[in-house]
C-alpha cells in the first residue's frame, strides 16, 4: 500500500525530507511559504499557516493523510503533532509537552540535570532580567547568555566570543526576554547529530558540522546555519574514528541517556555538543532535523525514510539505516545583509538544470510569473555529495560561481584550510 504523508514546513530541510519521501508516497505538504522544490515533488501543496493546528489537521483530513512529518519547530511547539494525532494522522514528531527539549532551554537544562544526563554545563536559570544581569556581574568567567524560548538559532550570546558582559547586560535589558539561561562557556568544536527516535528506539545518523556565523572564517552574528558538512563515516575529520567510546561515541551515549529519560519521545532527537577538552558537552537539544543537517545526512540516507515512518507508527523497532559511505557539502545563498539587514527581491539564476551533479534544495523564496525570487531569510542550498569531503565541496562549489549580486555564501564551508583550523583547534584543546 502506497503511504499518503503530509510533511508539515517549507524550508531547506523540508526540501530535503521531500525529497526523501517523493517517490515512495503520495506525498503532500502545507506551509506557510510555498517552497518552489515541494511544489514540484508533491501531489499537492496548500498555503496555510503552519502553526495552526487545526488549519494543518483540516488539510490533513482532506487529502487522507496516513502520515505527518512535522519538519520545523514552531509547529512542534504549536501543539500541530499533537492535533494530527489526536485526529488519526500519526506524527512523526514530539507532542508539545516533550518538544520543551528545545522550546524551553531552562527546562531542557534542569531536566539535562534531574536525569543526571551526561554533559551538562553549569547552568543557572532566571526568571528576571536584572538578576540575570547581576549573576553576570559577579560570575567569575565567560557566560552563554541564552533567551528561555524559541529564536530562530538567533537568541544566544555568548560572553569572551561575540560581547562584552557590559553589552550582554544591554542585550538582556532591550531584547525583553524575562526567562534566561546563564551558563558556562564551553570552549571547543561544535558538532551536531541527529537521531530517528520512536517507540523507545534510537537510530543514529553521521555527524555533522554546521556554521552558524553569518561570515568567512566564523566571523559576524549567528544566523540559522550558513552552511554545513559529514564525513564518509559517521565521525568527522577533528574527532575520533567513529568506532571509539569518545566524541561520536561519547554523542550518542548522552543522545540514547536521553530518550531513555524522555517519555513516548517520537521523531527527531538532533544534538548539538561541543568537543571541548573535558570531553563532549551538550550546547542544545533540538525536536527535528537541523537545517542545514537534514541536507546532509537525508541524501546519503539509503533506508527509504518511509519505512522508519511506518515502523515509528506500528509501534515498532525503528529498521536498522544505511548510509551510503559518502561525504556531504551544503552551502546556504543567502540574501546581501543577511541576518542583520537582509534585501530580498533578487531574482535567482540557480536552478535544477544548472547545479549539475549537486542537488538544489529551495529556503524562503518567492515564486513569480517570471522566475524564483529572494525573501529576507536563507534563499536557497546546494549540497554536493561524493567519496571525500574535498569532492564534495568541489560539486557544491561548482555551481556557486553563477550566484550572481545580491547573494552572499560562505565558501570556505568544506574547504581544506578550515578543516585543517577544526583539526588545530581540536588539537590545541586535547594538548
Ligand atoms: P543554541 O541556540 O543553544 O544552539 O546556541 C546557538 C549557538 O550559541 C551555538 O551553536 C553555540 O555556537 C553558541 N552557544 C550556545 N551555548 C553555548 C555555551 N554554553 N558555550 C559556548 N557557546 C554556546
Ligand atoms: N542548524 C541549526 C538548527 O537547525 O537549529
Amino acid at each position: 500500500m502506497t503511504e499518503t504523508v503530509l510533511l508539515v514546513g517549507g524550508g531547506g530541510r523540508e526540501h530535503a525530507i521531500a525529497r526523501s519521501l517523493a517517490d515512495d508516497t503520495d506525498l503532500y505538504a502545507c506551509a506557510s511559504n510555498r517552497n518552489p522544490g515541494i511544489a514540484r515533488l508533491a501531489e499537492g501543496v496548500e498555503q496555510l499557516d503552519e502553526t495552526d493546528p487545526e488549519a494543518v489537521v483540516a488539510y490533513a483530513e482532506s487529502v487522507d493523510a496516513d502520515l505527518a512529518v512535522v519538519g520545523p519547530e514552531a509547529p512542534l511547539a504549536a501543539g500541530v503533532a499533537d492535533a494530527l494525532d489526536d485526529a488519526g494522522v500519526y506524527a512523526f514528531g514530539p507532542h508539545a509537552e516533550q518538544a520543551r527539549i528545545e522550546t524551553d532551554k531552562a527546562f531542557q537544562r534542569r531536566f539535562m540535570r534531574e536525569e543526571g544526563i551526561p554533559g551538562c554545563p553549569d547552568f543557572e536559570t532566571f526568571d528576571d532580567v536584572e538578576a540575570a544581569c547581576e549573576y553576570l556581574d559577579d560570575y567569575d568567567g565567560d557566560l552563554a547568555v541564552k533567551p528561555a524560548g524559541l529564536t530562530g538559532g538567533k537568541g544566544v550570546r555568548v560572553t569572551g566570543d561575540q560581547v562584552t558582559k557590559e553589552e550582554a547586560k544591554a542585550y538582556l535589558r532591550e531584547s525583553g526576554h524575562d526567562r534566561i539561561v546563564l551558563e558556562e562557556r564551553l570552549v571547543g568544536e561544535e558538532f551536531t547529530v541527529q537521531a530517528f527516535v520512536a517507540n523507545g528506539d534510537l537510530q543514529i545518523s553521521p555527524a555533522v558540522q554546521d556554521h552558524k556565523r553569518a561570515y568567512e572564517g566564523d566571523e559576524g552574528p549567528n544566523t540559522g546555519g550558513m552552511g554545513s558538512y559529514s564525513d564518509a563515516d559517521f565521525a568527522l575529520p577533528f574527532m575520533t574514528d567513529e568506532d571509539s567510546d569518545e566524541d561520536y561515541g561519547e554523542a550518542v551515549s548522552i543522545l540514547e541517556a536521553t530518550v531513555d529519560a524522555l517519555d513516548d519521545y517520537k521523531g527527531v532527537l538532533y544534538g548539538q555538543f561541543m568537543l571541548t577538552a573535558e570531553g563532549v558537552k551538550v550546547v542544545e537539544f533540538n525536536a527535528r532535523f537541523g537545517d542545514p543537517e537534514a541536507m546532509n545526512t537525508l541524501p546519503v540516507l539509503e533506508t527509504d525514510l518511509v519505512d522508519v515512518l511506518v515502523a515509528a507508527r506500528e509501534g515498532e523497532p525503528l529498521p536498522e539505516l544505511v548510509f551510503s559511505a559518502e561525504a556531504t557539502v551544503c552551502k546556504y545563498a543567502v540574501p546581501a545583509g543577511y541576518p542583520e539587514d537582509p534585501e530580498g527581491g533578487v531574482k535567482v539564476s540557480v536552478d535544477e538544470d544548472s547545479v549539475g551533479e549537486a542537488l538544489l534544495f529551495y529556503a524562503s523564496v518567492d515564486e513569480r510569473d517570471d522566475g524564483i525570487y529572494t525573501t529576507t531569510s536563507r534563499s536557497f542550498a546546494v549540497v554536493g555529495v561524493a567519496d571525500t569531503i574535498a569532492e564534495a565541496e568541489e560539486i557544491a562549489e561548482g555551481t556557486l560561481s553563477a550566484v550572481g549580486d545580491g547573494l552572499r555564501v560562505r565558501h570556505d564551508i568544506g574547504t581544506e584550510d578550515l578543516l585543517q583550523r577544526r583539526l588545530d583547534h581540536v588539537a590545541e584543546l586535547r594538548g
